[in-house]
């Protein structure tokens, strides 16, 4: 089969529903949002435009899109760090407002606490949710093993390497075991060849602890070799254009990335982005 002809697209603004098994219900979903801002000066800046879409359990959704188009905004609504103008917000089939215990996020610069050392940081969240001390640590020093830290518990922040900086923010965010995580340009301040690798672990990581996963990107080979599906926005105000389901083998090496078919997707999408007036 022709690889350009096996990509699965679904184009269109609305009602996409990324998830597989209608019994249960979705991980998460976005019915209708959207999301005004107030700028200094009084205009209102559209930051989302009628969004929807649904992502099952265990999925690992990611999210490509231009500059300013509303991922992180999207992304900060989902942690409930924001709150939407207009429409619904649902997690595990209910309706979703404030941050959770349930959910885990990554941000883009790592955010760590220099005083505090590897561990004391991945355990903040846990603090701050009163868990129990010891279950607390044996979690913390888990997901520490799990991203490849074990050994680093008692180093500071300032003395590792953006890569391990980064892993530390994994590890904080999953401390919790949260059953979904949400990751905003996690490796976008990485070398290429880093970014590689952590993208590898990250599939590794995922397989482990089977949560749900929504990953924003700039990157479309990124959204693609990470992704089950990859989710593309419009520039603003952000609106979803394409949900493309990636019917590539579930256990992803680099190897791929250098495979016709992989090339067809990277290609497809960009061609949308580039259609939407979106390619930075
Ligand atoms: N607190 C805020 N007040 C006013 N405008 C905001 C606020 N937060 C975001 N915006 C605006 O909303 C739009 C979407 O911003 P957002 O940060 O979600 O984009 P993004 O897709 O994450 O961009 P990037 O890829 O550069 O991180 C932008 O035009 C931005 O200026
Ligand atoms: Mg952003």
């Amino acid at each position: 089969m022709n690889a350009r002809a096996a990509l699965q697209v679904v184009t269109g603004g609305e009602g996409h529903r990324l998830h597989a098994d209608p019994s249960s219900p979705p991980a998460f979903r976005f019915e209708g949002l959207h999301k005004t801002f107030k700028s200094k000066d009084g205009a209102d800046v559209v930051a989302l435009h009628d969004v929807s879409f649904s992502v099952g359990r265990g999925e690992f959704v990611t999210v490509v899109g231009p500059s300013g188009c509303g991922k992180s905004t999207l992304l900060r609504i989902l942690a409930g760090l924001e709150r939407a103008s207009r429409g619904l917000v649902e997690l595990e089939g209910k309706r979703h407002a404030g941050p959770s215990r349930h959910i885990g996020v990554v941000f883009q610069a790592p955010v760590l606490l220099p005083w505090r050392n590897v561990l004391d940081n991945v355990l903040v969240p846990a603090q701050i949710q009163n868990r129990d001390a010891k279950v607390a640590r044996e979690r913390a020093m888990h997901y520490l093993q799990l991203v490849g830290l074990a050994g680093f518990e008692t180093k500071y922040p300032g003395e590792l390497s953006g890569g391990m900086q980064q892993r530390v923010g994994i590890a904080r965010a999953l401390v919790n075991d949260p059953l979904l995580l949400l990751m905003d340009e996690p490796f976008g301040a990485l070398d290429a060849m880093t970014r590689e690798t952590m993208n590898v672990e990250l599939l590794k990581l995922r397989e482990r602890t089977g949560a749900t996963i929504m990953l924003v990107t700039h990157s479309i080979p990124e959204a693609v070799f990470l992704g089950d599906r990859v989710v593309v926005m419009s520039p603003r105000p952000g609106r979803v254009t394409q949900v493309i389901d990636v019917d590539l083998p579930a256990r992803r090496t680099l190897d791929l990335i250098n495979t016709e078919r992989f090339g067809s997707y990277v290609s497809g999408i960009r061609t949308n982005l580039n259609a939407s007036g979106g390619l930075d």
